[in-house]
């Protein structure tokens, strides 16, 4: 997904790259020493031996890999010493920000102790004070944790385990997953079945039966007098059709990251309770990204005041310091799995790695002791209004979020709201805006798999200087954007 221009979802960075490729800026004066051996030795062999992930890797013949070596705080550093403001916590994942050692040493200290036994059929103590500690902070009955090694594994467990436990409830027709347009839940093949973007599905299909998609909560360009519990309501009419005695659950985000930060309407998830209480369809809040205070909560569904039958996360478990992921289900979905012979036949060789565990529950020490979901309710409203002093560019049509996971649409017409076209918007977000953005030291992610937008997602210890540092690299970057998708002399026509 990273390019040498910026993170972009649509594994093209080809075009950023040719369009950006230009020397290595010089290292400022708060850069620090590279002391890593033979930078030009990585540039070798990442494009001789490394598989980028999204990334069309034939783009990189003629220009750098951006290679990170460091990272500090809310800040990263490429391999000539160029600093970055990571605006995007590396994919939403470093919540408590980069460089804290105490995380390593708590690896460290497993390492030594026990550095890794399974929790296929045994267990091991850092697996079980894990669990204990989400269970004591999860909402309601969510007490039982099954861990998995990232996001994707979540929700294909979380899937699995929906049509285990209807199974073993007598109703083992109940087998689809309801989810929404645009929705990322990961690619492997349940996983990406729910997932709803076009592009990452189709070279894969067939993919696991049972997939159904929903309209999203982006009610920005919804007609004013329509119904906000429209897209809730959606979800009924998808089960009705599907028929509810097939339909094992639904599937949702907090807040929607494909699209851009789509926040749920007032009401939205109390709607979508009601709904999945009346059709006994359970509830999963796919938080991989809205867990772990992003949203200014350990779990996104507390903020939107809703209870889910099971959480998926993964990322900011660990701030991503170790790789951990895991469903957290209710008591009364592990229930069935508890008596005589009754078995959930599913798991992985690394879920629930004691390593990663440690670090996770060193993760969550930062988090609690420095207090960081109530530092992003304090600080949101900044970081959102910088965001929409930004509505004065032609090109800034809608500014949408919640927490420190927010997202600027870019639109060609801001009356008519009219989005850029393929061609216009490949031009806009690859030729220009993510290599300038990131030229200028500033990672976020440009993303046109729906309208084109920007997001931002900082570290959770950001504060007024980071907002100040994007405010000031956006502003100029965007209005200059606008000039070249012809947009000020248009308006200054009309
Ligand atoms: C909501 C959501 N679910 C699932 C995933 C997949 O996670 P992973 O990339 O760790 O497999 C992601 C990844 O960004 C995500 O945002």
């Amino acid at each position: 997904m990273a390019s040498p221009a910026n993170v972009n979802d649509t594994g093209s960075a080809g075009e950023v790259a040719s369009g950006s490729a230009s020397a290595p800026a010089a290292p400022g004066p708060d850069a620090p020493a590279v002391t890593e051996k033979h930078p030009g030795d990585w540039q070798r062999q990442a494009k001789r031996n490394l598989w980028m992930h999204f990334t069309r890797m034939g783009s990189y013949a003629h220009a750098d890999v951006p290679v990170i070596v460091r990272g500090d705080g809310c800040y990263v550093y490429d391999e000539h010493g160029k600093r970055y403001l990571d605006g995007l916590s590396a994919l939403y994942c470093v919540n408590i920000g980069h460089g804290r050692s105490e995380l390593g040493e708590a690896a460290a200290r497993q390492a030594k102790e026990l550095g890794f036994y399974t929790n296929w059929s045994y267990a091991h103590p850092r697996s079980i004070e894990l669990a204990t500690r989400i269970a004591e902070l999860a909402p309601g009955n969510l007490n039982r944790v099954f861990f998995t090694s990232g996001g994707s594994e979540s929700v294909e467990s979380a899937w699995k385990l929906a049509k285990a436990y209807h199974g073993a409830k007598g109703e083992p027709r109940r087998h689809k997953i309801i989810s929404r347009y645009l929705a990322y839940h990961g690619t492997s093949m349940g996983a990406l079945t729910a997932t709803g973007l076009p592009s990452l599905r189709e070279p894969f299909e067939p993919l696991t039966p049972g997939g159904r998609h929903v309209e999203n909560t982006n009610s920005y360009r919804w007609k004013e007098d329509r119904d906000p519990l429209w897209a809730a309501d959606a979800i009924e009419e998808a089960i009705l059709f599907e028929g509810p005695a097939t339909v094992a659950a639904v599937i949702l985000e907090p807040v929607q990251n494909g699209g851009g930060c789509f926040v749920p309407q007032d009401g939205y998830f109390q709607r979508v309770r009601e709904i999945c209480d009346r059709y006994g369809v359970l509830l999963i809040s796919d938080e991989v990204i809205c867990s772990w205070g992003r949203i200014g909560h350990m779990f996104g569904c507390e903020r939107f005041g809703y209870q889910p039958d099971m959480i998926t996360t993964a990322k900011g478990i660990t701030s991503a310091y170790a790789a951990l992921g895991a469903v957290i289900a209710g008591d009364h979905i592990a229930e069935p799995f508890l008596q005589g012979k009754a078995i959930f036949n599913h798991g992985f060789t690394f879920g629930g790695h004691p390593m990663a565990c440690a670090v996770a529950l060193a993760n969550i020490d930062v988090i609690e002791r420095e207090d960081l979901c109530a530092h992003v309710l304090e600080n949101e409203g900044e970081l959102r209004a910088t965001l929409e002093s930004l509505r004065d560019l032609p090109i800034v049509g809608d500014v949408r979020g919640a927490g420190y996971f927010q997202a600027i649409e870019l639109v060609k017409d801001k009356e008519t709201k009219e989005t850029f076209d393929a061609h216009e918007s490949e031009e806009l977000l690859r030729g220009y805006l993510s290599g300038e953005l990131y030229k200028r030291g500033l990672i976020c992610r440009t993303d046109d798999r729906g309208d084109p937008i920007v997001q931002l997602s900082p570290p959770l210890i950001a504060g007024r200087e980071q907002f100040a540092e994007i405010e000031s690299i956006l502003r100029p970057v965007l209005a200059e954007a606008s000039q070249r998708m012809g947009q000020w002399s248009s308006l200054s026509r009309a």
